[in-house]
């Protein structure tokens, strides 16, 4: 097989050599426009995992590569003076210029011929070969001259970064926040070789620009960097290589290959330098696309099947790198955290290190983590804290909301059960609550609860409109009061538009096929093109809703309930109002956000004014709305802080659901980040919600600041008793109610 690689950098050296090594009847020529000894930025890190992935695709590299590597444990965050160090990461740099002449080396032993100096201009002359692989870096130009085939996008982020190298040591990864009168500056730094470190900085535009950079040239900004970090270079010098400053681009492709072309490496996709794994990626796929070709006769076959094998894996760290360089764009917003949950929030960022990884990684800054965050609930919830050394997971510590004591962050979030009958609660609720309540959870909520008649989702849900109704959730709350050390919140609602609709299993927001009554909202928009249109509330109706709310707030009281959430979002009632997508309206109650907020601000005014002081509030909340024209992050802050100065307690941070026809992003924790923001931006606090399922994944979440309590919806459907078996695998004790005293010395067996 004739092969042409256009580009000699890891992706295409690697693969031109593995592809050689494999089968030494093929023709293989990578074109490089560089000369061998050049090359654009200092060192690259791998971690441990990935340098064993790669031995087992040629050991001989890896073992070249081991010996020129300079290799550490520890990162460490230097941050308002302060310097936390966490150990046993595992990773190696090396010099760039070392591994691209590794490399070479192998493609000589292996029979390529790599040409210097040969700068491709058109890949089209080339297309005479079986195979053209595309390796020519992020700046393709073999992916543009065929872009209507791979589809690429670009994105280039909005930070500013500069790659330079140092003399100076480092004997850990390590970062450097640092503010001067311009804002803050982001170092990465790392050792590659001795004498050799890479020093990266990074800055919003607009400390960028303040600083006047946008004129420096590659001396002007080494001058800038070097009078910046003197203390942190500790006298030794900054070294430029091509250093001028960037936008990082993430590159994506819809396709990666094209009849016989095929994209490798940062051609095909690009992951954050903050991630570290590029040249991974890189050489990664150049193994994926051997072993292809290795498999399918045809190269059409193999192109398919090297991407169908590389995507999943690609996508998923792009997605942790996405994560990852948002944190940097956004770490001004993490000024404000103490030194050691900064130093959390940073390790954890990507979520691909969780709470449990770093537990097996350094123990030690885990237990130091537990004990400041356990320390500080206690100090809050004025609860005596526990010894340092015995403080529980951050799941385990109390939280406390007015004079209501949590003793734990787990939360039942609430679930519709379409299993009432005239709104009334019956044994199926009390089974479904209670079983969640002895299952361990600090606060279980009850599902949304309608506070008239013709506000219920379906004829099934449960209501707070009469005295009976009171009585049945009194029973409840009575259960969960005396069984279990849970409390009981209540989440009061009105469907709005998506009233008289089907139970979520037999037709989710779709009409009643008889017996429709008829629906409100914000403005006469249907929620399907065939749902009933609702009638636009008018003032009075307005009025006779904060009337039903209060009613309702006052037989939530009757029925015992600690703690009251109120429900705008996912398009009811109240959300209807808040999202520009469902109120078109053109009195006081429409236009700007203000003004779409004063009705569910009313309801909330009123009800907060008849439940008790003593007892907290919570809202939940659409953050965003999926939806090109409505709600968007930023807004969400501003809803939160309408809120908060009309004084709720806590947001429930949801999303969506405003619109039939809305673009979810959906993936692991995929809510947080907005439930994050508003914590940090407006100082309220706030529950995740969202695809949490893992003990692991609430305990990082808590203790990097990111929510106060987490709330899991289908986890505990499936697992009524998962804070118990949280419990169970984090070693923590929590105690069982007196029938179920003897599993205290039963340990069960799943497998
Ligand atoms: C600031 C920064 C820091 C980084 N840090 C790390 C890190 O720590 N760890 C890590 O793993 N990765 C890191 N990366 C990413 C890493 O550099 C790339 O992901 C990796 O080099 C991709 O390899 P590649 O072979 O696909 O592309 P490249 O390394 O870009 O190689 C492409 C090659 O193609 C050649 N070429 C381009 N056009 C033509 C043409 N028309 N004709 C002939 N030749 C051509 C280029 O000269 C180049 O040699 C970092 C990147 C940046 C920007
Ligand atoms: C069966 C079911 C019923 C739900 N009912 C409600 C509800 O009554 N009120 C509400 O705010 N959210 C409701 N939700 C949404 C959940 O509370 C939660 O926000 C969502 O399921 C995401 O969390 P998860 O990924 O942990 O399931 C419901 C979800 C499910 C699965």
């Amino acid at each position: 097989m004739k092969v042409v690689c256009l580009g000699g950098g890891p992706a295409g050296l690697f693969f031109a050599a593995l592809l050689k090594q494999a089968d030494a009847r093929h023709d293989v020529t990578v074109l490089e426009r560089n000369r061998p000894d050049d090359t654009f930025g200092f060192g690259v890190v791998f971690s441990d995992a990935t340098e064993e992935a790669l031995a087992k695709a040629d050991p001989r590299i890896t073992e070249a590569m081991a010996k020129h590597a300079h290799r550490w444990d520890d990162i460490e965050i230097n941050y308002r003076g302060e310097q936390w160090v966490s150990t046993g990461h595992g990773f190696s740099g090396l010099s760039r210029r070392t591994l691209l002449g590794l490399l070479h080396e192998r493609c000589q032993a292996a029979g390529v011929r790599v040409c210097f100096n040969h700068d491709v201009q058109d890949p089209e002359a080339h297309r005479d070969a079986d195979l053209v692989v595309a390796a020519d870096g992020a700046n393709s130009r073999v992916r543009e001259r065929y872009r209507e085939a791979f589809r690429p996008s670009l994105d280039e982020r909005p930070n500013r970064f500069v790659w330079l190298g140092t003399t100076r040591p480092f004997p850990a990864f390590t970062f450097y926040f640092k503010s001067d009168a311009h804002g803050l500056w982001r170092v990465h730094a790392y050792q590659y070789e001795p004498g050799g470190s890479t020093f990266i900085v990074e800055a919003t535009e607009e400390t960028w620009r303040s600083a006047g950079l946008e004129r420096a040239d590659e001396a002007a900004t080494i001058t800038f960097c070097e009078s910046l970090f003197a203390e942190e270079l500790a006298g030794h010098r900054l070294v430029g290589n091509r250093s001028i400053w960037r936008r990082f681009p993430t590159v994506t492709n819809a396709r990666w290959h094209h009849k016989n072309v095929v994209l490798l490496g940062d051609a095909a996709h690009t992951a954050h330098f903050s991630v570290g794994s590029g040249t991974k990626l890189a050489m990664e796929d150049a193994i994926a696309l051997v072993a292809a070709l290795g498999e399918h006769a045809k190269v059409p076959e193999a192109l398919a099947a090297y991407e169908t094998v590389r995507r999943p894996a690609v996508e998923s760290l792009q997605r942790a790198a996405q994560v990852s360089l948002q944190w940097f764009e956004d770490t001004e917003r993490y000024m404000t955290l103490e030194p050691i949950q900064f130093a959390f929030t940073l390790l954890t960022r990507s979520l691909r290190v969780t709470h449990e990884n770093l537990k097996l990684r350094d123990p030690a800054f885990t237990a130091r983590v537990d004990g400041w965050f356990a320390e500080r609930a206690c100090q809050a919830a004025g609860v005596p804290a526990p010894p340092a050394a015995a403080a529980p997971p951050p799941m385990f510590t109390p939280f406390k909301l007015r004079e209501l004591v949590l003793a734990n962050r787990v939360v039942v979030s609430p679930m519709c059960q379409y299993s009432a009958e005239d709104g009334m609660p019956n044994d199926w609720h009390l089974v479904h609550l209670g079983t969640r309540a002895i299952g361990g959870a600090g606060l279980v909520v009850a599902e949304m609860t309608d506070v008239s008649a013709e506000a219920r989702i379906s004829p099934w849900c449960t209501g707070l409109w009469k005295p009976e109704q009171a009585e049945a959730w009194r029973r409840i709350v009575d259960f969960v009061h005396t069984n279990s050390a849970a409390r009981i919140a209540m989440q009061l609602g009105h469907a709005g538009r998506k009233a008289s609709t089907q139970r979520m299993w037999e037709g989710d927001n779709q009409p009643l096929a008889e017996g429709n009554w008829p629906v409100v909202s914000a403005s006469p928009l249907p929620y399907f093109p065939h749902s009933p249109v609702p009638r636009e509330l008018s003032a009075a109706e307005m009025r006779t809703v904060v009337a039903d709310y209060v009613r309702a707030a006052r037989l939530a009281q009757e029925a015992g309930f600690d703690f009251l959430e109120l429900h705008m979002a996912h398009g009811y009632l109240l959300a209807s109002f808040i999202s520009p997508l469902t109120n078109r309206r053109s009195d006081g109650y429409g236009g700007p956000l203000e003004q779409r907020m004063r009705f569910p601000l009313e309801v909330f005014d009123a009800v907060r004014a008849t439940w008790p002081a003593a007892k907290p509030m919570s809202v939940r909340i659409s953050a965003v709305d999926w939806k090109a024209g409505g709600h968007g992050p930023d807004d969400a802050v501003q809803v939160a802080r309408l809120l908060h100065a009309h004084g709720c307690d806590i947001v429930d941070v949801s999303a969506g659901q405003t619109v039939e026809d809305q673009q979810p992003v959906y993936g692991r924790l995929f809510q947080t980040p907005f439930a994050e923001r508003i914590r940090q931006e407006v100082g309220i606090a706030t529950m995740a919600v969202g695809n949490i399922s893992s003990y692991a994944d609430v305990n990082t979440i808590l203790a990097a600041g990111r929510a106060d309590l987490c709330l899991l919806a289908r986890a505990h459907l499936w697992d009524p008793y998962w804070t118990r078996h949280a419990a169970f695998e984090l070693g923590y004790k929590l105690p069982w109610p007196g029938p179920y005293a003897t599993l205290d010395r039963y340990r069960p067996r799943f497998i």
